[in-house]
């Protein structure tokens, strides 16, 4: 087993680690930390854990630690979920200090040493790890991309025999995302917020990187014109998404592509049976009825037409968060990198 630590584990992001860390067979959740807030108390008096998700009470008796490399010294590798402002050093600190950094923060992922990866889409772009090392840090830091980004590009992970171009996405994104307290129940409830801060760059900036090609010791960026709409809508879990994409063949053979798609990773504890779940029927896939496929770790797409058009749905917090995080951990470790 190897020793764990969850950054920022208080938050909404935080508890979905500790939710999939808490029974996980390749790690054992040591170390838990958050801001001065929280420091020096109990993980279950200060967590505002989830009400439809069991809290995992050999966890709840863990003294949450200030977030410092000091808290990790029982640690080799360590989660991030702590807000971009403050990942940025903390993670740069915990790399250099030698442990192994798997971030869901946005603070370091377009840096061209810094793998961007889903471990279904780009896996080859772990050798970035070895270009870190070679730029002298004894420790590494690998991340995922941004919630939407990750649910659309595994969408288009089984398409990109067809070498489309341009791609354009409209998005309905959950609450969750925005942290717990991110969105007022006043503002979100009967409504539709028009805009969520950064997102649409995320996502046409992100998906050039997962979708390039390493080469020479750095990712070639792909060659795609990405035009994202990003909206908040009044789902509690599960980004939905419009998605159009310029490819020219035959719906039905668009669907065989769906249909057929084997990633090409095997044998992940975290990694669902069906990376990509095709759906035939006109009225799916829906947040509450399917974001929990494979345990949360699958993306739904079905309404697939003309165009080519259809929708892709995936949760957000496990998907789109914690759960790529676990699994790029786990493909690290499966490639000897730890
Ligand atoms: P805390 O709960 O003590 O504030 P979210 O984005 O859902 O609000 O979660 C943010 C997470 O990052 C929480 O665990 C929060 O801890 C932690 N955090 C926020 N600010 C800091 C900080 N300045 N230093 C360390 N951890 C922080």
């Amino acid at each position: 087993m190897i020793n764990v630590g969850v950054l920022g584990a208080t938050g909404a992001v935080g508890q979905r680690f500790v939710q999939l860390l808490a029974e996980h067979p390749w790690f054992k959740l040591t170390t838990l930390t958050a801001s001065e807030r929280s420091a020096g108390k109990l993980y279950r008096d200060v967590v505002k854990w989830r009400l439809d998700v069991p809290f995992p009470e050999s966890i709840g008796t863990i003294r949450v630690s200030p977030t410092s490399v000091s808290s990790l010294k029982d640690v080799d590798l360590v989660f991030s979920a702590l807000p971009a402002e403050v990942a940025k050093e903390t993670e740069t600190a915990c790399a250099n200090a030698g442990l192994a950094v798997c971030s869901n923060a946005s603070s370091h992922r377009m840096e061209p040493d810094i793998p961007l990866v889903v471990p279904e889409v780009n896996p080859d772009h772990l050798a970035l790890i070895d270009v870190q090392r070679d730029h002298g840090r004894d420790g590494f830091i690998v991340t995922n991309p941004n919630c939407s980004t990750i649910v659309m590009t595994l969408a288009l992970a089984p398409l990109r025999g067809f070498g489309f171009h341009s791609i354009h996405v409209a998005t309905m994104q959950a609450i969750s995302g925005a942290g717990f307290e991110g969105v007022p129940a006043m503002g979100i409830y009967d409504n539709v917020i028009p805009y969520i801060g950064q997102e649409e760059q995320k996502m046409e900036t992100e998906t050039l990187k997962i979708m390039g090609t390493f080469e020479q010791k750095t990712v070639r960026p792909a060659a795609y014109r990405v035009s994202a709409s990003c909206h908040r809508v009044p789902v509690i879990d599960g980004h939905t998404m419009a998605m159009w994409v310029d490819i020219q063949e035959p719906v039905e053979k668009v669907k065989e592509a769906f249909i057929r798609y084997k990633p090409p990773i095997k044998g992940l504890p975290t990694q669902p049976k069906e990376s990509v779940h095709f759906m035939d029927d006109p009225d799916r896939p829906q947040p509450r009825l399917d974001r929990n496929r494979g345990n949360g770790m699958t993306v739904s797409v079905g309404r697939l037409r003309e165009g080519i058009r259809f929708i892709a749905m995936g949760h957000n917090t496990i998907r789109g968060a914690a759960g790529a995080s676990v699994l790029n951990a786990e493909l690290i470790s499966s490639k000897k990198y730890l």
